[in-house]
């Protein structure tokens, strides 16, 4: 759907607006929610398919208004009965995170108080008191850190950097048309559906575990989040990144975000060669994550073991030095180490 709003000068009472309204049928028969308003000087509607700005000025301007601005954007898709539905691709921080952190600053907090103002013994206070105000500063601290991350992660603030990474993610895929892909660890699907809204012309299976650590994330979420943003060629299926259900080079194109240091384990190299494992020869890979030594090894030895595979134009390239965030950013928000390693089977 397209949402369109006209600036128009000249409107001066009820009738002109119906004039506009009648002027703007004419051109886009099918408009919805028309509403045109003499006291903001403007009109809006909704239509199907994106109006023909040049028509729609000509058709008002006969009327003897004149049109200073139209700007036409797509709209959140509706569910069918009039409720707008709109992609809800949750938080990496989970907001039960912060709220239980919250919670836990509060009860410490008015424990302190109530140690503070109870008439018990002197020396016992002399106890309590600073280490019932230290567990509620690391409460108070940690509760604003997950809250700041929560703020940057979240797809409705200013940062917006899931979104930021999610489509650069999304932009070093390069899928044949008519290509099946992969997105190991989807989670609410932001990825998958990225990977399909991108390259039209394939399939993509999105495959998560969906365990008890990110509660919000669920195939039905990413399957409605699908439908909210018109994609079809989707589908999802749980499943474990350790041992993934799908036979040798199944898909010529395999991503994944974020997921393989949510894993306990203490070969993660091991885990990407699982998901290699299902690409077919020529396919590609963009994996992204937390790739410091510590989490993953020697890195740059494991880009040349794929090369020395066969596999060509390996890249591992840090994404924490303005590519999809800051040093600083990565540095506060735990993701030093986050990087992409990309190429072909
Ligand atoms: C930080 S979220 C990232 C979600 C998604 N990739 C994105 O970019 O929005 C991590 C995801 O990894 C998934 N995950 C963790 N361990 C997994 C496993 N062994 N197999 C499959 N998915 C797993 C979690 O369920 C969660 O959805």
């Amino acid at each position: 759907m397209y949402k369109t709003t006209m600036k128009i000068d000249g409107m001066m009472c009820g009738m002109c607006e119906a004039h506009i309204n009648d002027a703007i049928r004419k051109v886009v028969p099918d408009a919805q929610k028309l509403k045109s308003s003499h006291s903001k000087g403007e009109s809006s509607f909704v239509s199907e398919t994106k109006p023909d700005e040049d028509m729609l000025r000509k058709e008002i301007e006969k009327t003897g208004y004149s049109v200073l601005s139209v700007h036409s954007d797509t709209e959140d898709k509706d569910s069918g009965n009039g409720q707008r539905i709109k992609p809800d691709y949750k938080n990496w921080m989970p907001k039960g995170m912060v709220l239980g952190m919250a919670c836990g600053a509060a009860v410490f907090l008015l424990l302190s108080i109530v140690t503070l103002l109870t008439p018990i013994s002197e020396p016992v206070k002399k106890i309590m008191i600073p280490i019932l105000f230290v567990i509620t500063m690391i409460f108070i601290f940690v509760t604003i850190w997950m809250f700041l991350m929560y703020r940057a992660f979240s797809y409705d603030g200013n940062r917006k950097m899931s979104k930021q990474i999610i489509e650069g993610v999304a932009s070093c895929i390069n899928i044949p048309d008519g290509g099946r892909g992969l997105d190991v660890g989807c989670g609410s699907g932001a990825l998958t559906i990225a990977c399909a809204k991108k390259n039209p012309n394939s399939s993509w299976t999105g495959i998560d575990r969906w365990g008890k650590e990110y509660a919000s994330f669920n195939k039905k979420l990413c399957e409605s989040n699908a439908k909210a943003e018109g994609v079809s060629s989707v589908s999802f299926m749980q499943g474990n990144a350790l041992k993934l259900p799908f036979e040798n080079e199944t898909f010529d194109a395999v991503t994944s975000n974020y997921v393989y240091h949510n894993i306990p384990s203490n070969n993660r190299q091991a885990i990407l060669l699982e998901t290699l494992r299902t690409l077919k020869k020529g396919g590609t890979f963009a994996i992204h994550d937390i790739m410091s030594k510590a989490k993953y090894g020697e890195m740059q030895s494991f880009v040349e073991k794929l090369k020395s595979m066969g596999y060509s134009e390996v890249k591992l390239v840090d994404t924490t030095n303005g590519m999809f965030m800051s040093k600083w950013e990565s540095a506060w928000m735990g993701l030093s180490g986050s990087a992409i390693l990309i190429g072909r089977k």
